[in-house]
């Protein structure tokens, strides 16, 4: 199994320091910050917009994981993306034309993301594989942190797993929801990897973080010691 990466949902951070969070759980070795924006309309919360991650921007160099949960999206791509978004992830519901909006993020120079909720299934990809560079499997619905993993994503990330092997090409698969260490087991075993992790990762404080963190990579690394000890990559 390989190492994933793990992208902490600041959803979960203590949204009066922000900054300070971000910088903590940089430190802490997050591989990316995932940012969760919400629009109270295509999911049942609100929470910041580009104004905030633009702000954000100059206090961590790694990758901004821009998880859109709005409808419509297409016209806000453009503020995302000159906020500071590296990754833009879309949710394909959240207008009439998902090819059109994966162009236009590409268009601004930008990496794209398809997100399937728990009840879209993984066909939803079949035209927009060769134009994405990650896929984020939903194993909750979207909408708040500290929710129960859904177990039966896994089969969905084994069958995008399939799919991204059968493209050919270098595309993340992305897991967000529910995870903590034991599942991030099994998403990983299934084909994911990276991780999206918000109360797993923020949970304790910031004196807990590279514990939160570590945590969510330690079986893997053992792993993969193990696995080259006996000769297999
Ligand atoms: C849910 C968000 C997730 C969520 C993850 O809509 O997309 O990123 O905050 O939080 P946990 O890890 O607590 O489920
Ligand atoms: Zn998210």
């Amino acid at each position: 199994m390989v190492t994933p990466l793990i992208s902490p949902s600041i959803l979960s951070a203590d949204f009066a320091c922000l900054g300070e969070e971000i910088r903590a759980i940089d430190a802490a070795g997050a591989d990316w910050i995932h940012v969760d924006v919400m629009d109270g309309h295509f999911v049942p919360n609100i929470t910041i917009g580009p104004g905030v991650i633009k702000a954000l921007r100059s206090h961590s160099a790694k990758p901004f994981d821009v998880h859109l949960m709005i409808a419509p999206v297409d016209p806000f791509l453009e503020a995302f993306a000159e906020a500071g978004a590296d990754i833009i992830t879309v949710h394909p519901e959240a207008g009439p034309h998902a090819h059109r909006t994966v162009q236009a993020i590409k268009a601004l120079g930008k990496q794209a993301g398809i997100s399937l909720n728990p009840a879209t299934p993984a066909k939803a990809l079949d035209y927009l594989i060769d134009d994405i560079d990650l896929v984020l499997v939903m194993s909750v619905n979207p909408g708040f942190g500290g929710q129960s993993f859904i177990a039966s994503q896994l089969r969905k990330i084994e069958a995008v797993r399939k799919m991204i092997d059968k493209s050919g090409r270098d595309i993340r698969l992305e897991v967000d929801g529910g995870v903590d260490a034991a599942i991030a087991r099994s998403c990983v075993a299934a084909g994911a990897d990276v991780l999206v992790a918000g109360t797993a990762a923020f949970r304790g404080g910031p004196s807990a973080y590279a514990a939160n963190i570590a945590g969510l990579k330690a079986n893997f690394e053992y792993r993969k010691a193990n696995e080259h000890r006996k000769g297999s990559a």
